[in-house]
């Protein structure tokens, strides 16, 4: 007995300095001569897993684990052991359970995810979420999510598919911090627009047939709906209006719809449709401040296509050119918190832009603030704003 509480005590100590060799050296004959001791199988399977051999691991963990030893740290290895993801799952929230206060083994688990289909990652969320974010605690449970995540492979993964739950779940403030934290500083990043003309003729042929096409229209449509009041003759310019999905809607009630986009393919569906009475092709900046279209609208929508262009000034200066006294402005954009301006969402550049931001350019162009509202823009959270151009 004396020998068995050393060596283990010593098995102890060798994996706490990830002398994993050592370990199993020391456990493998006594584990041997006592194959029934669930500390013994707990702490061999600990060693084959941090050793990196998973098939060993495994049915030593599940033994300890069937016997008992559920620690969190035990679960977790166990889970990561498994090939089969229904039996990963399973272990990962045992272990969750027995330390539902242990934010590092969330974070762990969180970690594990792509061996975890969508619903169970979803489910690991739901339960960090229960454990650690309190309605008092939120922003700073998602600052140490974030934390602990540091440079994670799946940090980006984890944070944005916790910003769409909060935006869901109705925690939007949390939802653009979470969202916030899995973007990058701007540095250097510019993006040339005219790089989206090969990615969206490659898109055209289908893009209504998307599911996040149409949906992000529906939801842009309804914070139109829920912000304006339409009047019959109002003239209205739909800018980066891609295949006409938002145009579809707006048309009905206006009665002149025009449109601008830069993908000569996208500008074709548009066509198609019949609802626009002209269709430029080119950069929204460029053509809203061409003479003609001066204090011509009494409606500039935008949607989803801000999020391709870092420095807006350009944008709203255009904009505001083109609306005329009591025009609105409506636009979406991928959020970040006011600590910064504009940040890049992806590696290809595509860009996120802070409230403090919009207001400002707002403000520097004569529009004044409306309404801004946090919902869900494509699988992220956005920003929606609606800006008015006062009646002078
Ligand atoms: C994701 S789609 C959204 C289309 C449409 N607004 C909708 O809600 O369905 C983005 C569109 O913006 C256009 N776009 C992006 N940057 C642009 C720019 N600087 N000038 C004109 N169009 C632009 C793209 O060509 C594309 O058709």
């Amino acid at each position: 007995m004396t020998d068995r509480v050393t060596i283990a005590d010593a098995a102890v100590r060798a994996l706490r300095q990830r002398a994993f060799d050592e370990a199993i050296g020391l456990l493998e004959p006594e584990f041997a001569a006592n194959g029934g001791d669930c500390v013994l199988a707990r702490l061999l399977g600990m060693a084959y897993f941090g050793s990196g051999d998973a098939d060993k691991a495994r049915p030593l963990l599940q033994k300890a684990v069937e016997s008992g030893q559920r620690n969190g740290e035990t679960c977790l290895c166990l889970s990561l052991s498994c090939e089969n993801p229904a039996d990963a799952i399973s272990a990962a929230f045992m272990g969750l359970s027995a330390e539902p206060a242990n934010a590092d083994l969330h974070a762990r688990a969180l970690q594990s995810m792509a061996v975890f289909p969508f619903e169970a990652r979803s489910s690991l969320l739901d339960r960090w979420t229960e454990c650690f974010a309190s309605d008092t605690s939120r922003s700073s449970a998602i600052n140490r999510l974030a934390e602990l995540l540091g440079d994670h492979t799946h940090r980006v993964a984890i944070l944005r598919l916790a910003a769409r739950q909060m935006v869901e779940a109705g925690w939007t403030e949390d939802a653009v911090r979470a969202f916030h934290h899995s973007c990058e500083p701007l540095g250097s990043a510019t993006f040339d627009p005219s790089l989206l003309r090969d990615k969206f003729a490659a898109l055209s042929d289908d893009y209504d047939e998307d599911f996040w096409s149409g949906e992000t229209a529906r939801q842009f449509c309804g914070f139109i709906e829920e912000s304006i009041s339409f009047s019959p003759d109002w003239a209205a310019l739909d800018a980066g209006c891609g295949t006409g999905l938002v145009g579809e809607w707006l048309a009905p009630r206006v009665t002149r719809l025009d449109g601008i986009d830069l993908s000569a393919d996208m500008l074709s569906q548009a066509r198609t449709k019949g609802i626009y009475e002209t269709l430029a092709e080119g950069d929204i900046t460029g053509e809203m401040e061409k003479p003609g279209r001066r204090a011509s609208y009494h409606l500039v929508v935008c949607n989803w296509c801000l999020f391709y262009i870092p420095d807006l000034s350009d944008f709203f200066r255009a904009a505001s050119a083109a609306l005329m006294p009591g025009g609105r402005l409506v636009l979406s954009v991928y959020p970040c918190l006011d600590d910064s301006d504009v940040m890049r969402k992806e590696a290809e550049a595509e860009f996120t832009h802070s409230r403090r931001y919009l207001r400002a350019l707002a403000k520097e162009n004569g529009l004044e603030e409306e309404r801004v509202e946090i919902r869900l823009l494509c699988a992220h959270p956005g920003f929606y704003a609606v800006f008015v151009k006062p009646a002078s």
